[in-house]
């Protein structure tokens, strides 16, 4: 088993987190959420009592935090200063300013260097994000950008949440909009990545898809 990096992004709710869970899993791969480290980031902001939309602190929040991330696709945990956050990286109040501390240059080159260390250590990985084709690992041997309609995105992050689905509709448009506008390193869909509408596909296609693809390309 040599080294293979599978990229996977694409916007909230394209079904990323499964897809690229189940993928890891099936082909004996680890597996790294970098949204996670951006929560877990923004948990750190929050509990530090700096405003999430003031860079220059969230920047000396960020570069003080001792983030550790698992990589197993079956469960990893995330940890900031050796407190678990597991539950609380997905409650509302970290999803709500999740994309302002994301939008940091400072935030993102820190975890973008520790990202690219643990796939360097990996050998086998598939990794998930927004801008993992595009800047992480731009050398991934495949690179894939799922896409699924709006409607789609928030019935199914409603459902997984149990929220409201106008509530998550509007969540998810506002955080598309700010992840794919900003300035450093925005949501971007590389030109030589894969790319899978899920509206249609079931999780399962996509994930059988994606291992033929990597079967093909040896
Ligand atoms: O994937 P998830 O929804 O957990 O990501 C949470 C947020 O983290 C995104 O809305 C985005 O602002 C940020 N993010 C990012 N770059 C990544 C992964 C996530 O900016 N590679």
């Amino acid at each position: 088993t040599g080294r293979c990096v599978v990229a996977v992004d694409g916007p909230s709710g394209s079904g990323k987190s499964t897809v690229s869970r189940r993928l890891a899993a099936g082909i004996g791969a680890r597996y790294l959420d970098t949204g996670a480290m951006y929560r877990a980031m923004t948990w750190a902001v929050l509990r530090s009592g700096v405003d999430p939309a003031d860079a220059e602190s969230v920047a000396k929040v960020a570069g003080e935090a001792d983030l550790r991330i698992g990589t197993d696709p079956q469960g990893y945990g995330v940890t900031v200063d050796g407190t678990s956050v597991d539950a609380e990286i997905r409650g509302p109040e970290v999803t709500a300013a999740v994309s302002a501390v994301a939008a940091v240059a400072a935030v993102r080159a820190l975890l973008v260097a520790r990202q690219r260390d643990m796939i360097a250590n990996a050998g086998r990985i598939v990794v998930e994000g927004r801008d993992i084709g595009s800047v992480v690992a731009p050398d991934a041997d495949l690179k894939v950008y799922l896409t699924a309609s709006e409607a789609a995105r928030a019935a199914r992050r409603s459902a997984e949440d149990a929220t409201d689905v106008a509530a998550t509709a509007a969540d998810l448009a506002r955080r598309d909009r700010l992840d794919s506008t900003r300035k450093a390193d925005p949501l971007q869909q590389s030109a030589d990545a894969v790319v899978l509408d899920t509206t249609e596909l079931g999780i399962d296609e996509v994930v059988d898809r994606l291992r033929d693809l990597l079967v093909e390309r040896g």
